[in-house]
């Protein structure tokens, strides 16, 4: 039996309900990925948010939170560019990050290994693994060296074919894609922050983006400029044999 995973990003969610990112009201396309799960998907074993849950209020937490409902305890976050570490640490316990100054997660589902990765730079628009991190990660894959693993972060450790958000996305990607070339167990890697899909590869492994839940932006610019796409989620459907299968979902907003 497969187990699915579910996963959302880039909420950029407000204090305010009717915050706006880019005249876009971040609350319509989220509730709209929501209640599509909630109507449309049903069951799921894990749900992963990765990164962007606020746009830079940690009092938003809350207007998520409230969304997600009764899912929470098998909900799973990890931070981007615009989330506030510790107020997302102390909104979402569920996560119970093993590292100090990281929101990170292991997480067992059946025979996989589920990872979450903090790649926030405080300050920085572009992402990076700081070395405590490596060290885990390093740690875990020799550890788990014959279960098959997922991991998921914000910033994107391959290029997506975009002049202006190739620069934003993982520093040190080189190191990255090392090791999991290096770990033929990993078997996809999944992020957020470009606010688009994307399928390529690192090595072995699949390599994906997913749909912003929030406002979209343009595939395959070399500049800024806003998506016309509606938000969407992905879902991974994880076999006990090591393979899967996922696919994006579109959900439109109104
Ligand atoms: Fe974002
Ligand atoms: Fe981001």
């Amino acid at each position: 039996m497969s187990l699915r995973i579910v996963q959302i990003s880039d909420t950029h969610l407000f204090a305010d309900p009717d915050g706006e990112l880019l005249g876009v009201r971040t609350r319509t396309g989220t509730e709209a990925v929501i209640n599509h799960i909630r109507r449309d998907l049903g069951a799921f074993d894990l749900m992963v948010i990765s990164g962007d849950l606020v746009h830079e209020e940690g009092e938003a937490y809350e207007q998520l939170k409230g969304l997600l409902d009764d899912w929470l305890p098998r909900c799973r976050v990890i931070p981007g560019n615009h989330d506030k570490r510790k107020s997302m640490a102390a909104a979402f316990p569920e996560s119970d990050s093993p590292l100090e100054d990281a929101v990170v997660f292991n997480q067992p589902l059946g025979d996989w290994q589920i990872i979450g990765l903090d790649t926030l730079k405080v300050g920085h628009v572009p992402g990076e693994i700081d070395q405590p991190q490596w060290e885990w990660l390093e740690g875990l894959l020799v550890e788990n060296h014959d279960r098959p693993t997922a991991i998921f972060m914000h910033h994107p450790p391959v290029s997506i074919s975009s002049g202006w958000l190739d620069p934003i996305g993982l520093l040190d990607s080189e190191r990255f894609c090392q090791l999991v070339e290096k770990s033929p167990q990993v078997k996809l890697v999944s992020a957020g922050h470009v606010h688009q899909e994307n399928c390529s590869s690192i090595g072995h492994a699949a390599a994906y983006t997913i749909p912003a839940a929030s406002v979209q932006f343009a595939v395959g610019t070399d500049e800024f400029s806003i998506g016309t796409e509606p938000p969407g989620y992905r879902i991974i459907d994880l076999e006990e044999d090591g393979s899967f299968t996922t696919q994006v979902v579109r959900v439109p907003a109104s």
